[in-house]
Order: structure tokens, then C-alpha cells, then sequence
């Protein structure tokens, strides 16, 4: 049997499979679309399953569509430590945001079967459904179930901008599993991931050390004007709600920059009713998302967006309904996950450096029912949620190292 330290992943193996799921949904320009609870999620997620059962594991699913794939330990009453991440993408996403850290824990089990090695603890590796939150907000919904932040029916009832609901849309590519999601305590949970940033690639560092990610609100806004004839109605007779909104998008990128260099905030999703070249427009929709790694400065771009948005509105002449959907506080990762990282990348010789995590992560929710934490490697130019998305095989594996090395010295403890 070898030592632990001498394991090693097969990186072209873990790249294959990288290249082989991302035929799945794959886009002409090189990215995936494979939305949450499509047909094509179902594939990749057959494919992980087999893979998973190949490598010696036992596969279940619970009632959000979680997988969880299990390679027994030496003792099988001891909870499992887990490697988990998601295999949905964005609209237009790219081949490893989320992608690598379920194909990483494959990788780690294969690793683990070939060597014939026994861990102590069972090892899961876990795909979560709907890390990205495009098509049914709001994201990491079904970590965050298991980790109690939502609830099942909750979830069940949210709906895609079709009004499809996640329960019907879970129901029908036949992944409703038979464990009740959070029935599952764990050791541990790891999860590598790109780092969706540019700083690790400006800095020249191969491993990111996370100590945690910040918090993040959502906000749904309804603008509701008149519409009206394009040709008749003088200007200064209109109550137009796109005009409105054009507005309100300008307020959001001020109270961003009014907490730089910290704060973010964006509009990323607006609809323009009823979406008619001569009708003016009488009735909007958008969304907004404000990230900062201090709660109080979130609350504090909060009260300004309340305030703004019902003094915009006056003063174009609608109305403006502002609704927080999501509000997912800063997170602190734990700090012997966290060491057992940086002493992986130590030992493996990788250049490092600790980063607290712009994006949102199952992980965020995990943390608050298992030890966790997460590894991230750099993408190029730091571009994420798009096509174009890329990573070096080297780093990849180099991820996939540590996350080896830190698991293992997690199950020694
Ligand atoms: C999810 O990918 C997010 O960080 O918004
Ligand atoms: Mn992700
Ligand atoms: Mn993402
Ligand atoms: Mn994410």
C-alpha cells in the first residue's frame, strides 16, 4: 500500500475528462450551455454517475438532485469527507467553472482505486444542483438546502423565467433521489475551483489558499409605467419604465463605486415590456446583484438602493418595486481545512497566496454544517462566466494535487 504523500493524479486523465464532459452542451465557441435540470444536465450528469460507479463507488440522490458518490473508508460509521462542486454552467459558460471540482474528486477517487488505497473516513464526491442560479435563482439552491438555508418546498416552488418550477423541472429528467436533502452529515467538504478572478495569474501564484467568500444580495426590481404610442405621445407626457431603469442601472453602478474598491454590483438580466419598437415601454424588469466581503457595507449599499431607486422613480413618473430575493452573508472558512491547504501547496512546492472568493460557491452554504473550504487555481485573464473561459492543465492538476494531499491529511487527523 503506498503512502499517502506518494499518491499522484493522472493529469491527463483528470484533463480527458475536463474535454470529454465538455462535448456535453459544448458551444461552437468553445464553451458550454448546459442550464440546470435540462436535458443536457441530465447527460453530464449520467456520465458522472457511471464514471463514479466505475471507480468503485456506491451513487446516491437525494430529493434536490445532489449525487453523491461514496468510496467506503476503513470506517464506514465515520462521515464521509467530501470534494464537491457543480456541473451546471451558465447561458454562456465555459469548461471549468464548477466543472473541475466534481472532475477532480473523480479524478481522487480513481487515484485512490488504482493505488488500492484505504482511507479511514468514506470519500463522496458530490455534484450540487444548481450552483449557478441562472435559470432558477438564487444560486448554490440545493447546498443550500442541505445546509438549511431554504427549504425543500421553497425551492420546489422557485421558476425560470418560463414559469417552469424547479420541482417539475427536477421531476421530469428523473433525479428526484430517494434521501431527504441534509439527511447526511460530513466530515469535511473541499472543492477546488478557477479562482473566476485575475489575481492569482497577475501575482504568478499556481494555488489560491481560500479563506472564505463575501457576501452577496440579490434584488428583483418591477418598474412600472405606461405605454404608450411611440409617435403621439410628446416627451414630456411619457412614463416610460426603460428610461426609468436606464436610470436606476446608473444608481447601481454609483453606490458600487461609492464603496470601492471592496463593493461590486451589477445588472445583469432586464426585460423591456412589451418589447415593441413603437410602443414605449411600460413595464420593466431587472435584477441586481451587490457583493462585498463586510455585511455592513452590503446592508449599508442596501438602504442607498431603497432610497435611490423610489427617488428615481418619482422623478420619471413610475413606480418602482424593489424586492430582495437572496442575501447570502460573508463566509469564514474553516481554519484546519484552510491549513491542511496551504500545507499541501507548501509541501507540493506550488507558489501560493491566501484569497478570499468573489464568487459564490456551494462551499458558502457548506460551511455552515462541515468543516470546509476551497482551493482555487487561476483562469486566464481572470474571465470567467463566459466561453472563453481557460485554464493550464498544469494548474489544474496542481489544484487537484492539493486538494489530494489536503484530503488525505484531513482523513489522517
Ligand atoms: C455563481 O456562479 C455566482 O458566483 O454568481
Ligand atoms: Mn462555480
Ligand atoms: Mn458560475
Ligand atoms: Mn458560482
Amino acid at each position: 500500500m503506498s503512502l499517502a504523500t506518494n499518491l499522484a493524479i493522472d493529469p491527463a486523465r483528470l484533463w480527458d475528462s475536463i474535454l470529454d464532459t465538455a462535448r456535453i452542451g459544448g458551444t461552437a465557441k468553445g464553451g458550454i450551455k448546459r442550464l440546470t435540470l435540462t436535458e443536457l444536465d441530465a447527460e453530464v450528469r449520467r456520465w458522472f454517475i457511471a464514471a463514479c460507479e466505475a471507480a468503485g463507488c456506491a451513487v446516491t440522490i437525494d430529493d434536490m438532485g445532489n449525487i453523491f458518490a461514496r468510496r467506503p473508508g476503513k470506517d464506514n460509521g465515520l462521515p464521509p469527507i467530501a470534494i464537491g462542486s457543480h456541473l451546471d454552467t451558465q447561458p454562456t459558460g465555459g469548461k471549468f467553472d464548477g466543472i473541475i471540482g466534481v472532475l477532480s474528486g473523480l479524478e481522487l477517487l480513481r487515484t485512490l482505486q488504482d493505488a488500492g488505497y484505504e482511507t479511514t473516513h468514506p470519500i463522496e464526491v458530490i455534484n450540487w444542483t444548481n450552483e449557478e442560479g441562472s435559470r432558477f435563482a438564487p444560486a448554490m439552491l440545493s447546498s443550500g438546502v442541505f445546509a438549511g438555508k431554504f427549504t425543500k418546498d421553497w425551492a420546489y416552488a422557485r421558476e425560470d423565467r418560463d414559469g417552469i418550477r424547479f420541482g417539475d423541472a427536477l421531476r421530469d429528467i428523473g433525479f428526484i433521489g430517494d434521501e431527504a436533502c441534509g439527511a447526511h452529515p460530513l466530515a469535511a467538504h473541499f472543492e477546488l475551483h478557477i479562482e473566476q478572478g485575475p489575481i492569482l495569474e497577475a501575482e504568478a501564484k499556481t494555488i489560491g489558499v481560500v479563506t472564505g467568500v463575501q457576501g452577496m444580495r440579490w434584488y428583483e426590481v418591477t418598474v412600472t409605467g405606461v405605454d404608450s404610442h411611440a409617435g403621439s405621445t410628446p416627451m414630456y407626457l411619457r412614463q416610460d419604465a426603460l428610461v426609468a431603469t436606464a436610470r436606476m442601472i446608473e444608481v447601481v453602478q454609483q453606490i458600487a463605486l461609492e464603496h470601492a474598491p471592496n463593493a461590486v454590483g451589477t445588472v445583469g438580466l432586464i426585460e423591456a415590456r412589451p418589447n415593441s419598437r413603437n410602443v414605449i415601454p411600460g413595464e420593466t424588469f431587472f435584477t441586481v446583484d451587490f457583493r462585498d466581503p463586510d455585511d455592513s457595507v452590503l446592508s449599508a449599499m442596501e438602504q442607498k438602493l431603497t432610497e435611490r431607486l423610489a427617488t428615481v422613480a418619482a422623478s420619471s413618473g413610475v413606480a418602482a418595486d424593489l424586492t430582495c430575493i437572496w442575501n447570502s452573508p460573508a463566509v469564514h472558512f474553516d481554519a484546519d481545512c484552510v491549513t491542511a491547504v496551504r500545507a499541501a501547496a507548501v509541501q507540493a512546492g506550488f507558489p501560493h497566496r491566501d484569497i478570499i472568493s468573489g464568487a459564490g460557491h456551494d462551499s458558502a452554504y457548506v460551511a455552515s454544517v462541515a468543516p470546509t473550504t476551497m482551493i482555487f487555481v487561476p483562469c486566464a485573464g481572470g474571465i470567467s462566466h463566459n466561453e472563453i473561459e481557460s485554464a493550464e492543465p498544469g494548474d489544474v492538476a496542481a489544484g487537484a494535487t492539493v486538494l489530494l494531499q489536503a484530503v488525505l491529511a484531513m482523513d489522517a487527523k
